[in-house]
């Protein structure tokens, strides 16, 4: 058994989602648009939820599905701040936020998310990092700096289909997630657990 057919099952027994992420979904479906998917989805929601979290940061918004998920745990207090580099996300995103009467909650910040990070002052509660996999490894500073004691650092695709357990898998972007995996699990500002959710999750707690 694969993990797309255990997330394939899970799609089928989870409850349907509200009108916006579900449009997000189809959307993403049909434009083969890399988003964090409904069970990861649920993960954040509950995180920040139990966490209390308010203040929320996230490397590679895309159009704002992964947003959107925290945006309804945050409650009216919440504030996300979100990055990406392609325009067309951005205002891909802030329709969607719109239409739900959630723009208020966002700061969508165009540009490298590693770049708009330096200029950032935290702490955050948690900050999601989904950026192209090669950049990963620079990603563990940011979330060292940012994030509050207690906070989480939360990053997508750490199984990335396979490929990082596969030892003829060789390209750039393997070798980052194997790399970020490492090092993160070294690191001790941080406690880290792996979690094989659709594509594995890495959970890290700064200490
Ligand atoms: C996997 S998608 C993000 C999906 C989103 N987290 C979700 O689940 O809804 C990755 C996004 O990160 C953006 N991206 C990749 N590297 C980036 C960087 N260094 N700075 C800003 N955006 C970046 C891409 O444009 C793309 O939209």
């Amino acid at each position: 058994m694969h993990f797309q057919d255990i997330d394939a099952y899970l799609r089928r027994v989870m409850p349907p989602r509200e009108k916006v992420p579900a449009a997000m979904e189809k959307y993403a479906r049909r434009n083969r648009f890399p988003i964090i998917g409904p069970q990861v989805g649920r993960f954040l929601y509950q995180l920040a939820i139990a966490t209390k979290a308010r203040k929320i940061l996230e490397l590679g918004s895309g159009f704002g599905y992964s947003a959107y998920w925290f945006s309804m745990a945050t409650g009216k207090r919440g504030h996300i701040t979100m990055t990406d580099s392609d325009e067309n996300n951005r205002d891909r995103a802030m329709k969607y936020f719109r239409q739900a009467g959630l723009e208020s909650k966002i700061n969508f910040i165009l540009g490298d998310a590693l770049q708009i990070a330096a200029g950032l002052k935290g702490p955050y509660d948690i900050i999601l990092n989904d950026i192209d996999k090669h950049e990963y490894p620079d990603t563990i500073e940011v979330a060292a700096r940012l994030l509050r004691p207690g906070g989480f650092f939360i990053t997508d695709n750490i199984i990335w289909s396979g490929r990082v357990y596969d030892a003829a898998v060789k390209d750039r972007t393997t070798r980052g997630v194997r790399k970020f995996t490492k090092y993160l699990y070294a690191d001790r500002r941080f406690f880290t657990t792996i979690m094989p959710v659709r594509d594995g999750i890495a959970v890290a707690m700064k200490v």
